[in-house]
């Protein structure tokens, strides 16, 4: 089973709406020669000129997050059909810095992937181990509780739909990348479970991708291992020129 790359930007808070569409429109012309899954995960204020600057590129837009409610008394908050009606189709759930910074928790994630599942959007659920979970020997089994929580109610047709996303959160933001090695045990570990719970198939046909200092160095190495169907790619994403060199990282 060959699964195609896909390649996401995780802007975080980074760029506002104007320099979006410049950006925007700036990468859509390098990267339309791909047959990969392109996506730009920008923030909300952001989406919009994101949207109309890549009305005509092969780039899909993603929100960082969602509430799992439908609307309500949760000031600040954003849900999955506001994302919709602006014509999102993915969302980053779980992200290590929405779980270290604003309490996202096993729970609330598989809440929110439910929701993200029912409504339409399809989730990139990031998963991932800290420094002291690696070095405690205990990177496999923390792993496979987060992925059995958050794909908990998760039928095998929803399976399609969604993106894992392995970041070992001692390689975010560090410029120290997990060996492709390292990378591919965890993303393998991760089908494995995925083979329990829905059988050889569903799992196969999963994507699984590694974040976690994605540069334009390592890129062609990591998106070569077996497992690692792509990359989520933070610092990196940023300009046009790195993200660029990663999406074509093939060439
Ligand atoms: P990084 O971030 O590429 O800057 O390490 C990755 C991420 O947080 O998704």
């Amino acid at each position: 089973m060959s699964r195609k790359k896909i390649i996401a930007g995780n802007w975080k808070m980074n760029k506002t709406p104007s320099e979006t569409a410049v950006f925007i429109k700036e990468l859509s012309d390098k990267v339309n020669q791909t047959n990969d899954i392109i996506i730009c995960a920008v923030p909300y204020v952001c989406i919009p000129a994101a949207l109309k600057a890549s009305k005509r590129s092969r780039i899909k837009i993603a929100a960082q997050n969602m509430h799992y409610e439908d609307n309500g008394a949760y000031t600040g908050e954003i849900s999955a059909n506001m994302l919709l009606d602006l014509g999102v189709k993915y969302v980053i759930i779980g992200h290590s810095e929405r779980r270290q910074y604003f309490n996202e928790t096993d729970i609330t994630v598989n809440k929110k992937v439910l929701k993200a599942l029912k409504s339409g959007l399809k989730p990139i659920i990031c998963v991932g181990e800290s420094l002291e979970q690696r070095e405690m020997g205990v990177t496999s089994d923390y792993v496979r509780y987060q992925v059995a929580y958050a794909l908990n109610g998760v039928s095998v047709e929803d399976l399609k739909n969604i993106i894992i996303a392995y970041e070992p959160i001692w390689a975010i933001g560090t410029g120290k990348t997990a060996s492709n090695e390292q990378a591919n045990d965890v993303c393998k570990t991760i089908r494995e479970a995925l083979v329990e719970k829905y059988g050889r198939r569903a799992a196969n046909a999963t994507y699984i991708q590694y974040g976690g200092s994605v540069n334009t160095k390592n890129a062609k190495d990591l998106f070569g291992m077996s497992d690692i169907d792509g990359g989520l790619v933070g610092g990196a994403s940023l300009k046009t020129e790195d993200f660029d060199k990663i999406v074509n990282y093939n060439k």
